[in-house]
């Protein structure tokens, strides 16, 4: 695995790699890498692509200053892991590499609507953040496809619409969440559960799964309240457990039985914040 630290250097790799590789897989990660991760590099690897991964713990889309500096970092493990998984190329930039002209100089993106709701709404600024590094990344690796996970759902939808907005022609894939044995979905803040929080992470597995088997049409409310109380009991401070439709993510309160959903959640163990969701 070739590491390049400076944008010129991996873009005039790039360049040079284009005559050989017809096609290019990118994985942009913020490191603290798991099997959820590796997944993503092996579902490009099988595709017979040049695969490159970037490790980039971005500032800008972190709305809570303790979030970053706990942010998980384990960079010797993850180039092991990435090299084992047979990745070709990994970007590890610096700040100053990634925003030259400093952090906060640059257009706001037009997200509307889903910028306002779950994620968008607890974490203000957030998705900015996202497409703003996102955006950057692909302009210095534009690859053929841009791997991401379902575990951040919203984010998906967000990076593919910055990607509409942009013309950027790289297609989204969408690879599934990676779960624990227990169920819980593999994600690098886990790494930050003590042992009794970690037991208890697997309830909102647990909680999604109970609204994926009693969902039917109607009201939805009670359901949505009541996943919140059981999440609560069990020491958690929810943000949100929420059912929307899939393909727009628009709140619901009350399912037609036809409309294809989603439930999603967030809730605090103590100072780790876990996401999760499930389609329905
Ligand atoms: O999902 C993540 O790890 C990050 O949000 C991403 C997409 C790498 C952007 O920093």
């Amino acid at each position: 695995m070739i590491v390049f630290k400076k944008a010129a250097d991996i873009g005039q790799f790039l360049d040079q790699a284009g005559k050989k590789y017809s096609r290019t897989g990118f994985v942009p990660t913020m490191g603290a890498l798991h099997q959820g991760h590796i997944s993503l590099i092996e579902m490009a690897k099988n595709s017979g692509e040049l695969v490159i991964c970037s490790i980039f713990v971005n500032p800008t889309q972190f709305n809570d200053a303790k979030d970053f500096q706990n942010y998980p970092s384990t960079i010797e493990k993850d180039i092991d892991q990435l090299e084992k998984a047979g990745c070709d190329v990994l970007f590890l930039p610096t700040v100053k590499e990634i925003y030259p002209d400093g952090l906060i100089n640059y257009d706001p993106y037009k997200l509307g609507y889903l910028e306002t709701v779950l994620e968008g709404k607890y974490r203000p600024g957030h998705f900015q953040g996202v497409c703003q590094v996102v955006h950057r990344l692909m302009t210095i690796i534009p690859a053929n496809h841009l791997y991401l996970g379902q575990k951040d759902f919203q984010q998906c939808m967000v990076i593919k619409k910055m990607t509409e907005l942009k013309g950027l022609s790289t297609k989204i894939i969408i690879c599934p969440t990676l779960r624990e044995a227990d169920g819980l979905a593999m994600s690098s803040r886990n790494m930050r559960l003590n042992e009794e929080s970690r037991a208890k992470a697997v309830e909102i597995f647990k909680t999604l799964s109970h609204i994926k088997a009693v969902i039917k049409p109607g009201d939805l409310v009670a359901l949505k309240k009541d996943a919140v109380k059981k999440l609560n009991d069990a020491g958690f401070r929810t943000d949100y457990v929420e059912i929307a439709d899939a393909g727009t993510l628009e709140l619901k309160d009350n399912w037609n039985g036809k409309d294809k959903l989603v439930a999603l959640c967030a809730a605090f163990l103590g100072e780790v914040r876990l996401i999760d969701n499930m389609l329905l």
